[in-house]
């Protein structure tokens, strides 16, 4: 793993634009995205950059179920607000959360033949605080594709703040697996804050477990972790540089 420590939110969506802008004109074609707070000092990068999306594909990480694309709160609605409405890309793709209503099944299976369809070339990751990647919670197999996941009481109490009450919370969600998030080429996970910084120790250092989704990075030949100087905060100086 590349590590990359920066003063704060800012630099790390520079220096993971960087890496996107350089991957797009090495010719990367599909960029596996995600949602949440984290992204968005990349997306603000790659707004503001003179780069064109129009020839590339996007594969976002995971979708409420339950949420039309037109709720404020579905991921759909996020990508539009916070990129596809700025940076049009050629074909986007999130998971089907009111298909997945009545057929979570056949929504991953579907979801599995557009990852196979379209390869990711670079995915973007943030990491949540138990150390889950997408919604793949601890205890998710390593080998797991696309699926359905029943969200933990964590999850849903730090997503609440994006929505009126605890209540209105989607209580699942549609989200690649562990393996294809690894099937990946080439994977940049950013992490920003204090409340980051124990689930990145033990992404770093930590034994490769499903008890941190996250650690099974340590496996995959080309990641880079870009993280402010709080999330880092609890890495060996060995990892800082
Ligand atoms: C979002 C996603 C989640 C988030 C994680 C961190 O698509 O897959 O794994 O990356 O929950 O969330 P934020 O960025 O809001 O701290």
């Amino acid at each position: 793993m590349k590590i990359i420590v920066r003063a704060d939110s800012t630099e790390c969506g520079a220096a993971a634009y960087e890496i996107f802008a350089k991957g797009i004109k090495n010719g990367a074609k599909v960029l596996g995205l995600a949602t949440g707070s984290t992204p968005l000092p990349l997306y603000k990068e790659m707004i503001k950059s003179n780069l064109n999306f129009d020839n590339l594909t996007s594969v976002n990480l995971d979708e409420y179920v339950g949420l039309p694309v037109d709720n404020d709160q579905s991921y759909h609605y996020f990508m539009q607000e916070n990129l596809f409405n700025k940076k049009p890309f050629k074909k986007t793709y999130v998971p089907d959360g009111i298909k997945a209503v009545d057929d979570p099944e056949g929504v991953s299976r579907e979801y599995d033949q557009i990852i196979k369809d379209n390869p990711i070339d670079i995915q973007l990751l943030g990491i949540g605080r138990n150390g889950h990647i997408a919604f793949n919670e601890p205890g998710t197999p390593f080998d797991s594709l696309t699926h359905e996941v029943k969200l933990t009481d964590n999850t849903i109490k730090a997503n609440s703040r994006f929505f009126a009450s605890i209540d209105d919370v989607p209580k699942s969600a549609i989200c690649m697996g562990i393996a294809n998030i690894m099937s990946a080429k080439k994977i940049v996970l950013l992490a920003f804050g204090e409340n980051k910084a124990a689930a990145v120790k033990k992404m770093i250092e930590g034994p490769v477990t499903e008890e941190v989704p996250a650690s099974v990075l340590q496996k995959h030949p080309d990641v880079t972790v870009i993280l402010d100087q709080a999330a880092a905060a609890e890495l060996d100086d060995k990892y800082k540089n």
